[in-house]
C-alpha cells in the first residue's frame, strides 16, 4: 500500500535520490517488478531468502529457562512483580490461533502465508515473560469483558498492522463487520454484532495537526506542514466516546517537514533552499508528543488508555528504498541485536514523554499506560514480511531483485502477542 512508501524516512543525505527513485518507482511499478531495473539500486546484494533458508525447518531451540514453580506462586505476587514486556521466544509447537484461510482481514501485503514465504518456523513461537505466565488469548473472555465497549487503535500503518491482528483472533469467536471506512480506506471501524463491541482503527500518522502534500502515489510533492502544539482532530474528536485506546506514532516524524507552532514556523527538518532553521525531527517529536501526552493526562477520560512506543525495523544492507532486506528465518537472542540509532532517539523521546505525563495523569484520574514491546520486537528479525509483501514475488524469476518490508509484521505473527499482553493488562491492571 501507498502508506508504505510514505512511512520510511528520508534521511538527509537520501533525500534527494530517495524521492527520485520513489517517483521511478511509482511510474514504473508493475513494469519494474517483472523487469529488471537493478541498475536504480545497489548491486551486489544476496537474494533474500535464497537458497537453503528456503526450506520450512523447524524452529531451534534456545536455551530458555523457566522457573519450575511458576504455577505455583500467589496470583497477586505475579500479578505485582510480572513485567509482561520482558521474557523470551519460546517454541510453540501449536502455532498460531489462527491462519490466512481462517481470517479475511489480513491486508495482502502482511499475508506471508498467502504471498508463499517459504518458511514457516516464525509462527511456532510464542512470548514468555520471565518471571510470570502470560495465558493464551481467550477471544471469548474478550469479548465478553468488552460487551458495550468501544475500542480505538490509533495512529499509522503499524497501528492497522496490529488492529488486524486483534481482529482475526477474535475473528475465531465472532466475525468482525466492517461497518466504517472513510475516503481512503485509512480509517476504520468493525463491530461484533453480538457484543455490541466496537474496534475502529484511526488514521492518524504525527498525532499532531499535519498537512500532507503527497500525491495519489505517496510520493511528496512538498514538505509535511507539522503544528507541534495542535492535535490532529481525527483522534481527538472522538477521543471522550472511547473506552480504551492504544495511541502510537514515530517514524513519519522521521520525514521532511516544516513544524509550526503558535501558527508561526518555528524550524524544519530537511528543508534545503529554504531559508528556515533546521531545529530536526527530534525536537519536533518531543514537542508534538509533548502536546499529545498534556491533552491525554488533562483529559480527565474515564477508560483506559495505553501508549505504545514505535516499534523496530529489522533492515539490513539498506533501507526500504536502497535494496534492504530481512532475511533471517528464526529470532535471535537477547542481546544480538541492537536498536538502531534513530529508533532508540525516538523511543527515548517517548519514555520521557509518556514518564513526564504519567504523573500528572495518575494526579487527574487518568488510566494512561505503557506498552513498550521493544524487547518482544527486537528479537525477531523473522517476523516481517520481506520480499513477501508481495503475491509469490520469485514465482516470474526465482533472483528477481524486489522491495522487501523489514518494517511491518507477517500476520500471523509476533504482534499477536500484543493481544495476550493487553488482555493481561486490561484485567489486571
Ligand atoms: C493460505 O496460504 C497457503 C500457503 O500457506 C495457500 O496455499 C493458500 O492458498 C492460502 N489461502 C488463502 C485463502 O489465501
Ligand atoms: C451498545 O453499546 C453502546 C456503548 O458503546 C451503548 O450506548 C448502546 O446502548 C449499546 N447497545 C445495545 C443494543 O446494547
Ligand atoms: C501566539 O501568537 C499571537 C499572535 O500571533 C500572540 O499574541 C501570542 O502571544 C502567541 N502565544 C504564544 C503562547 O506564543
Ligand atoms: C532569511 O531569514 C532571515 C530572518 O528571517 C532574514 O533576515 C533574511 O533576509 C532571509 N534571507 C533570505 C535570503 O530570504
Ligand atoms: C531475474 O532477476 C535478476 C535480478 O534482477 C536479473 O539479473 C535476471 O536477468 C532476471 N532473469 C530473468 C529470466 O528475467
Amino acid at each position: 500500500m501507498k502508506e508504505y512508501w510514505k512511512l520510511w524516512s528520508m534521511n538527509k543525505h537520501h533525500y534527494l535520490l530517495v524521492r527520485l527513485a520513489i517517483a521511478i518507482l511509482f511510474v514504473g511499478f508493475a513494469f519494474w517488478l517483472f523487469v529488471s531495473r537493478s541498475s536504480e539500486f545497489p548491486t551486489g546484494l544476496e537474494s533474500p531468502l535464497g537458497g537453503k533458508e528456503q526450506m520450512a525447518v523447524p524452529p531451534p531451540k534456545l536455551s530458555i529457562e523457566i522457573p519450575e514453580n511458576e504455577d505455583q506462586m500467589p496470583l497477586d505476587v505475579v500479578v505485582e512483580k510480572c513485567d509482561l514486556l520482558t521474557g523470551d521466544w519460546i517454541p510453540n509447537p501449536l502455532g498460531p490461533i489462527y491462519t490466512n484461510e481462517s481470517c479475511s482481514l489480513i491486508e495482502s501485503h502482511q499475508n506471508c502465508m498467502k504471498n508463499g514465504r517459504p518458511d514457516s518456523g516464525y509462527l511456532h513461537w510464542m512470548w514468555k515473560p520471565r518471571d510470570c505466565k502470560l495465558p493464551q488469548f481467550d477471544a471469548k473472555k474478550f469479548l465478553e469483558m468488552m460487551r458495550n465497549k468501544k475500542w480505538a487503535l490509533i495512529g499509522d500503518s503499524i497501528s492497522r498492522n496490529h488492529v488486524q491482528s486483534l481482529l482475526c483472533m477474535l475473528s475465531r469467536v465472532e466475525q468482525a463487520v466492517e461497518v466504517y471506512h472513510d475516503e481512503e480506506y485509512r480509517s476504520k471501524r468493525w463491530y461484533f454484532p453480538s457484543y455490541n463491541l466496537t474496534v475502529s482503527n484511526i488514521w492518524s500518522p504525527f498525532l499532531v495537526k499535519a498537512a500532507i502534500f503527497e500525491d495519489f502515489n505517496g510520493v511528496s510533492t512538498s514538505e509535511v506542514e507539522l503544528h507541534l502544539d495542535k492535535l490532529d482532530k481525527t483522534w481527538t474528536d472522538v477521543y471522550q466516546s472511547v473506552d480504551y485506546m492504544i495511541i502510537s506514532t514515530g517514524k513519519w516524524f522521521l520525514k521532511a517537514a516544516i513544524y509550526h507552532e503558535n501558527d508561526t514556523v518555528v524550524g524544519c527538518h530537511i528543508c534545503p533552499g529554504k531559508n528556515i532553521t533546521q531545529v530536526g525531527f527530534v525536537f519536533a517529536y518531543s514537542k508534538a508528543l509533548h502536546s499529545v501526552m498534556d491533552f491525554i493526562a488533562k483529559s480527565g477520560h474515564k477508560g483506559l488508555i495505553f501508549f505504545r512506543t514505535s516499534t523496530p525495523d529489522h533492515f539490513e544492507n539498506g533501507e526500504w528504498h536502497s535494496g534492504g532486506t530481512c532475511p533471517k528465518t528464526t529470532p535471535v537472542k537477547e542481546g544480538e541485536i541492537e536498536m538502531k540509532v534513530i529508533h532508540k532517539l525516538l523511543h527515548d523521546i517517548e519514555l520521557a514523554e509518556f514518564e513526564k505525563a504519567a504523573e500528572k495523569a495518575a494526579k487527574n484520574g487518568v488510566n494512561l499506560n505503557l506498552l513498550d514491546f521493544t524487547n518482544l520486537l527486537l528479537v525477531r528479525p523473522d517476523g516481517h514480511p520481506g520480499p513477501y509483501r508481495e503475491f509469490h514475488p520469485f514465482a516470474k524469476n526465482k533472483t528477481a531483485k524486489v522491495q522487501n518490508d523489514c518494517l511491518h509484521w507477517c500476520l500471523p505473527g509476533p504482534l499477536d502477542y500484543w493481544n495476550n499482553v493487553i488482555m493481561e493488562k486490561v484485567i489486571n491492571g
